[in-house]
Order: C-alpha cells, then structure tokens, then sequence
C-alpha cells in the first residue's frame, strides 16, 4: 500500500529500509511515479547544436530521440515506431533530416510527425481515395515535455508536473557554481561517455546528493595520496574538514563541499585546473557573477544530484545521467563541461583530468562503484534486506546552519541531503496526485 512504501524511509530518525534498492515490485513503481513524473537530465545543448542535430537517450527504461528543430527548440519524444514498435532511430547520434524506421519503413519528420507509410494507400486504403481511416497524424510517437537550465537539456513526460524552475526549487544557486560562472556559459568537450554499473541508482544518485563522507574518510584516499608530488610528507597531510551540506527545500536535491581548502582538487585535477577555478580573471569574474548569491569561491569539491539522477562535480566539471536498468544496475552516461570561453588547453587539461579521475576508467570512478557493487551483491541476501540501514548523520546535531549559504545547511559530514533525498523518493512513490506532492 502507499501507506507502507511512504514508511520505507523514516527521514526523522534517519532509517531506510534495504529492499528500495533491491525489490523489483517496487522498481516498477518506480518507473511510474518516480521516472515518469520527474525532470530527467538527457544531455547539453552542446550536443545538438544545430537544426536536425540528434541525440538518442533514455528517460529511464524508455528510449527517446533528442532532436534540435529549425527554430532552435529542442523536441524529445518516444523512440519508438508506432506501427510495431521497433526504433525509429538506432545511431547514438547525427543530423538527420527525417528518421525511417528500419523494420518497414514508416517515416517521421524531426519534430516526430509520421510523414511517410510505404503502400499507405494501397495497404490502409481499401476504399476510394481519400477515405481511409487511416490518419498519419494519429501516429505520431509520445512526446515529452521539454525545458533547459543554463545548457542542460530536461525532460518530463507528465503534463502536470511543475515546470522545471519550479522543480530545481532553491537548488539552482549551487547548480549554478558549475553552469553560470562565465555569461558564455558552457561547452560540452566530450561525446557520451558510457558504462554499466551493476548496482541500485540510487546508491549513485545518494552520494552524489549527500556524501562527502566517503572522500573524507576512506574510498578515494589511496588516489587523493597518490596524486600528490613527490616531495609531500604524507604522514603530515589532513584532509579538508570543515565544509557544508545543503538540502533542498522540497524536490529531494542536495549538494555539499568543503571550506576553502583545494588541495583535494588540486590532488584530483592538478595545479592548471586549481588556479584556472581559483585565481586569475576568469575567478574573478565568476565570482562577481555568482558571489551575490554565496560564496563559490570558497566551495571546494562539490558534489550535486538534482532529483533523481542528475548528478555533477562542479570543479571536476563531470555529468552524467544514472538511467536505471532494473533495481540492480544502472547505466551511467557521462560527459565534461567547462567554461565556454576557457583557453583552449584549460578545455583540453580537464578533458585529460576526467579521463583519469571521473571517467569510466578513471580512479575515483572505479573507487565509487566498487562500493556500491559491494553493497548490491550484499542485498541478494535475505538477512541483509530485513536490517534498516542507518542515515542518521547530522539528525541529532542542531545549529549547524551556515548563514554565509543560501538555503537549509549543514555541516559536511551529514546526511541531512540524504534524508531529503529518499522522502522526497518515499512521497513520489506514495502520492499518486500532484495535488499534495506539488512544492
Ligand atoms: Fe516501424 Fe513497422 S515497426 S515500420
């Protein structure tokens, strides 16, 4: 019942039950309430920059094509033929000036109109000409509602939805370190970058939410320390503890950083990205951009998940999409954006960084999905799925609120985000109506 997923997760005392990441009844109320209701991340206006520019994706399990149209708007719709439901695109990209699906030929304009059915009058027309009852337009494939913020490209199937301002809530001064520190915006410099990680989305989705924890304690330090130059007294460092965490207001969106503190991105992304990020004029400048609603310049590290699987590392400058595929795997696609009008060898270093570090083959990548493969194949087990897991961090701990931060804070080792993030999750899936899930 609504009643006993809603008790899934207890945000108050900081309980989750174990079988959200492993029940596949419940994945599939997922799909519904969650994924179809919810802004999904589909890519960046970068990759479809002009008229018939494409892009095939997924809006969780559902394949869609990604398309620019002749006046500049972006059309998402269902990639699925509507005669027998095979593809209507299959390349992962390209231009396009109308899609024919393969199987037998049914035609669609870029803006998902079917154009051309082979023997349309001979085979649906049995009747004089003109009398068909058979409509084109009646067979179009579904189409998606679709909105940017500053280069990203969202989509939502649900009519009622909130638009997708409204559903960033107070998030978008934090998405905004990464998206709006240059009035260029930014460039997308790689293709899709993809993998499969067999584990739940949501153990992504969460620490990208919530967990600086894991960076501050144990998963990434063999790579943060083995980053660093030759001559560094490795007994002598510390890693950064004082930082924050914020949680949405409504929408289950988190981010977190540490204070001042770089050397854990220079261990990460080395000295030409810290001083491009930190120093120089084009610091500068983000900084009068952004500086009047927090101080960026002091944000280190963040992390960000806009609900449910949009997830970046503004600095790292990574994004990716976790396309859930079944309650134990995800896909994850990724791609790097920088400063538009960043040096062309800033642009080429965190292309390089990436690839080292948050990339499909990079270290802390393949730091994070050790955990969460570890923890997935744990779940097979039916003891492992009757103990509550705890999220307790931060929930006994009043009057870390850092004013200096827009927003519900806290300190950085907290899982106040966390919490957000699965009631948020817990009303999704309990509240079938808008009417009460609505900000
Ligand atoms: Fe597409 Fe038949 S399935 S034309």
């Amino acid at each position: 019942s609504n009643e006993e997923i809603k008790n899934l997760v207890d945000q108050e005392i900081g309980l989750i039950d174990p079988r959200i990441y492993s029940d596949q009844d419940l994945y599939e109320i997922e799909l519904e309430r969650v994924f179809a209701r919810s802004w999904l991340l589909l890519g960046h206006e970068g990759h479809i920059p002009k008229a018939g520019d494409y892009i095939t994706t997924y809006m969780a399990e559902d394949p869609v094509i990604v398309v620019r149209q002749k006046d500049g708007s972006i059309k998402v719709f269902l990639n699925q033929c509507r005669h027998r439901g095979m593809r209507i695109e299959r390349s992962d990209f390209g231009n396009a000036k109308s899609f024919t699906c393969t199987y037998h030929g049914w035609a669609y304009d870029t803006a998902g109109n079917l154009v051309n059915v082979p023997f349309e009058k001979e085979a649906f027309c049995d009747k004089k000409e003109g009398d068909c009852g058979f409509d084109k337009a009646d067979w179009g494939p579904l189409q998606a509602r679709v909105d940017t913020y500053k280069g990203l490209i969202f989509a939502n199937w649900d009519e009622e939805a909130p638009d997708l301002l409204t559903y960033l809530s107070d998030a978008t001064p934090y998405m905004d370190v990464m998206l709006d520190r240059t009035e260029a915006g930014t460039e997308v410099i790689s293709g899709m970058q993809k993998t499969v990680i067999p584990c739940n989305w949501k153990f992504a989705a969460e620490q990208f939410c919530s967990d600086m924890y894991h960076a501050g304690t144990m998963s990434h330090l063999a790579g943060v320390l083995s980053s660093l130059p030759p001559d560094v007294d490795l007994s002598q460092v510390k890693l950064p503890s004082t930082g924050n965490q914020f949680r949405a207001k409504w929408g289950g969106h988190g981010t977190g950083w540490f204070n001042d503190d770089f050397s854990l991105l220079q261990a990460i992304m080395g000295p030409k990205v810290v001083d491009y990020w930190t120093k120089g004029p084009a610091a500068e400048r983000a900084q009068s951009r952004l500086g009047q609603k927090l101080p960026a310049d002091r944000m280190v590290a963040q992390h960000m998940t806009i609900f449910p699987t949009c997830s970046f590392l503004p600095g790292i400058n990574t994004v990716r999409t976790w396309h859930p595929r079944g309650p134990h795997e995800v896909e994850v696609w990724s791609f790097i954006v920088v400063d538009a009008d960043a040096p062309e060898e800033i642009k080429e270093e965190y292309r390089r960084k990436n690839i080292f570090t948050f990339n499909q083959g990079g270290t802390y990548e393949q730091d994070d999905g050790e955990n969460w493969v570890e923890v997935q194949r744990g779940l097979r087990g039916h003891k492992a799925r009757s103990q509550p897991l705890c999220a307790q961090m931060g929930a006994g701990v009043p009057n870390k609120n850092n004013p200096e931060f827009p927003g519900k804070t806290s300190y950085v080792y907290s899982e106040e985000a966390a919490r957000g993030m699965y009631h948020h999750w817990a009303r999704m899936m309990s509240e079938p109506s808008w009417e009460t899930l609505r900000p």
